[in-house]
């Protein structure tokens, strides 16, 4: 993207602006979870498209692969409001992707899916911030029911109840997290639950970063996104092996083991730990669909996967 360069302000508990948006027609955007799958997606998006991106970070250094693509830094633990203050002054739009995405640690999903979410809209609010893209989750029958999803779904209710200007993204599994199977492959074995027939259609980072980016200017309230190909984990386990080049040795686990231990770890260790833990296992065991808006397939993404080093 062709438009001047900034300084690379790295600050804590504040931020110093330095846009040009007359110069280049961009918005000016803070995208929290910058550091992440999808966050790291979206800043380059957002910046091939020309506008200005505030990355906000709890660890600054894991931005440095994104130094070209974020023109500044504001760093706070979304979950800390009063860290928060002053992250979203001269912003036009934020986008969360903020979220507990399989690793426990000391907070759970309510704090931070639904109250750093809840923390950044305030700030959004107090700072007169025009736009909120929220990225949430696929809507699934089995999923509705999990602390992650509802914690995602209070913070969506939040969000419409606000007034602000808002679009809710709904995407389906992206190929992040799919990378297991390949990994799993690489080991020579891949594990399945049942006999691997329940579908999902994943989707790439870059199909959702693109709606992301859509989102941001569009005027749609909701978007849902799934990816090109509707796969059983079963045909998904062929294609990581297929990637490789092996032949492909696959165990099927009895469904209602997972369903057990799924019990066990609600009653035995708290919501830290089990609210982040049931919700992908649970996509294991069921069909979770969505309508298949992406571009980019999986099979694509396990060939450049397995051809560069493994992971
Ligand atoms: N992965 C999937 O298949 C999938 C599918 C549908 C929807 N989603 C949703 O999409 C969003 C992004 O997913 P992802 O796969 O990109 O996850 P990810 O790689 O784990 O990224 C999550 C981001 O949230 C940040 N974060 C977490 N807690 C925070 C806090 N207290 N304060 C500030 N930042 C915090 C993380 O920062 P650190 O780098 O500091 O940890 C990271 O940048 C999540 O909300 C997820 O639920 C994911």
């Amino acid at each position: 993207m062709d438009h001047p360069v900034h300084e690379w302000w790295l600050t804590d508990g504040g931020c110093l602006p330095v846009h040009d948006t007359e110069e280049t027609g961009g918005l000016r955007i803070l995208v929290a979870g910058a550091t992440g799958y999808l966050g790291r997606h979206i800043v380059r998006e957002l910046n091939d498209r020309g506008h200005h991106v505030r990355a906000l970070a709890r660890s600054p250094a894991r931005l440095e692969p994104l130094r070209a693509a974020a023109e500044e830094v504001f760093t706070a633990d979304a979950t800390d409001r009063t860290a928060l203050a002053g992250c979203c002054d001269g912003v036009d739009v934020v986008v969360s992707t903020v979220g507990l995405v399989g690793k426990g640690g000391r907070q759970t999903c309510w704090d931070v899916d639904y109250g750093a979410n809840r923390n950044l809209l305030d700030e959004a609010e107090r700072a007169g911030v025009a736009r909120f893209v929220y990225v949430s989750v696929v809507r699934a029958p089995a999923l509705e029911k999990l602390q992650l999803v509802r914690a995602k779904r209070a913070f969506e209710q939040a969000l419409r109840n606000s007034g602000m200007a808002h679009a809710v993204l709904l995407p389906n599994g992206y190929f992040s997290d799919f990378d297991a199977y390949l990994d799993m492959a690489r080991k020579g074995r891949v594990f399945l639950f049942g006999d691997g027939g329940f579908r999902i259609n994943p989707v790439d980072g870059a199909d959702v970063a693109a709606a992301a980016a859509d989102a941001v200017t569009g005027d749609a309230d909701e978007v849902e996104i799934g990816g090109p190909d509707v796969l059983t984990h079963e045909q998904i386990a062929h294609q990581a092996f297929q990637a490789l080049g092996t032949t492909p040795r696959i165990t099927h686990v009895p469904a209602w083991l997972l369903a057990s231990a799924l019990a066990l770890m609600r009653r035995l260790t708290p919501l830290r730990v089990h609210g982040v833990l049931e919700f992908p296992l649970t996509v294991l065991t069921h069909d979770v669909l969505s309508p298949a808006t992406g571009q980019r397939h999986l099979a694509d993404h396990y060939g450049q996967a397995a051809a560069g080093p493994a992971g």
